[in-house]
């Protein structure tokens, strides 16, 4: 019998709807081509029309609804006329820590019709960013005090647990195992953080221990920004705390090339709960409707999302396409080309077509 797998689709706001459709046709019509695994999507509405009509982001069974699936794939949360920090609590930071998607992974490289504007990498990228996804300065923790006097206050506070940090550098150091060069650096701001940066250094160390082949070093993340543009190839995998790596991956999506090809995985490496796949991008208001979206990192999320549940060839297979499709020059304004959202799918459906 074939494997049959049920997927969750939470395309959101702005443009998530258009790339995460896009993503869909083409995952069904390799399903159909290739005939070795079914894959159904279901639609679910949560974000900020929902959020309009019912006063929340997600219904109030959502992580009982998401748990029914093996995966979700998702757009993007966020509306011109709502706070941003009322959408990302309301959504996706409403998902990631309840079901412990702890780690956020998220490849980059340099695509066909990408290029790093840095002249020192000739090569190109290919690094592998792992980004803490349950604590830091966005565990919840904080509040405000005196609203609207002169003397108010407002607190943020970074949470590190043991186990919070135990767990990311394992996967981390298995990850960096796992690829040819079997290289880490572990970004940290230990000098100055002298307290959760000093733990998770710590069981850096410990951790490091039961994998005596990988070559692992230590940076601070203000150090790390300049090694990335200066010394691009000195790189492979990076693990880093939730509000570090948000910011470096973007760093890092910028040097290789485009926002709008940089894929990530939410995942519960456990496997209890369901990950979640989505474009490292936002809902960009300034081309919504437009039918101009880069479904590139859409479908590269998806890719991963094939590899995660199974079907690993099936995901290489979904990757030859699209890098066929960005290296012949169907490529959307962002990366310099001239075609929309539509063309890169037919594109990549006549790609999937000559598939054999
Ligand atoms: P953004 O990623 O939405 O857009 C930044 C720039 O990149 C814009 O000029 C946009 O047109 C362009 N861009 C992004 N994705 C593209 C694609 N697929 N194809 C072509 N061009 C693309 O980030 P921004 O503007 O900071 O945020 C807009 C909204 O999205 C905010 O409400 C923000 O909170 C939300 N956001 C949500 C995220 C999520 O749901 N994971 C992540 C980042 C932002
Ligand atoms: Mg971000």
């Amino acid at each position: 019998m074939t494997p049959s797998y049920n997927i969750a689709s939470i395309p959101g706001d702005g443009i998530g709807p258009e790339v995460v459709s896009a993503a869909i046709q083409v995952v069904e019509k390799l399903a159909k081509k290739l005939g070795t695994f079914q894959i159904e999507f279901t639609h679910i509405p949560w974000g900020t029309t929902y959020y309009k009509q019912t006063g929340r982001y997600i219904s109030e069974d959502a992580l009982d609804t998401l748990r029914k699936f093996d995966a979700g794939i998702f757009g993007a949360v966020g509306a011109p006329d709502v706070p941003d920090h009322i959408s990302l609590w309301g959504l996706l930071l409403a998902i990631r820590g309840p079901l412990q998607l702890y780690a956020n992974v998220r490849p980059v490289r340099t695509f066909p019709g990408t290029k790093c504007p840095l002249n020192t990498a000739t090569e190109g990228i290919d690094w592998m960013l792992v980004r803490e996804n349950s604590e830091g300065e966005y565990a919840g923790q904080g509040g405000r005090s005196h609203v609207g006097q002169q003397w108010e206050a407002a607190t943020e506070v970074a949470i590190f647990t043991r186990v919070g940090i135990e767990r990311i550098m394992r996967f981390a150091f298995e990850t960096a195992q796992s690829r040819p060069r079997k290289l880490l650096t572990v970004v940290t701001k230990s000098n100055s953080m002298r307290h959760g940066m000093v733990l998770w250094d710590e069981i850096a160390t410990a951790v490091a221990k039961d994998f005596p082949d990988v070559t692992w070093d230590k940076m601070l993340v203000d150090a790390m920004t300049v090694r990335m543009v200066a010394k691009p190839q000195s790189i492979d995998t990076i693990v880093g705390t939730n509000l570090h790596m948000d910011i470096l991956s973007d760093l890092a999506a910028a040097l290789a090339g485009s926002i709008g090809v940089a894929p990530s995985s939410n995942l519960d490496p456990t496997r209890k709960n369901p990950s979640l796949f989505e474009p490292v991008h936002g809902s960009a208001f300034d081309i919504t409707g437009k039918g101009i979206a880069n479904p590139v990192a859409t479908f590269w999320s998806a890719a991963e999302m094939l590899k995660w549940i199974g079907e690993k060839d099936a995901a290489e297979k979904l990757m030859t396409c699209v890098e066929n499709v960005c290296a012949a020059d169907v490529l959307t304004p962002d990366l310099g080309g001239t075609s929309n959202t539509q063309g890169v799918v037919d594109a990549v459906f006549a790609e999937i077509e000559k598939i054999n």
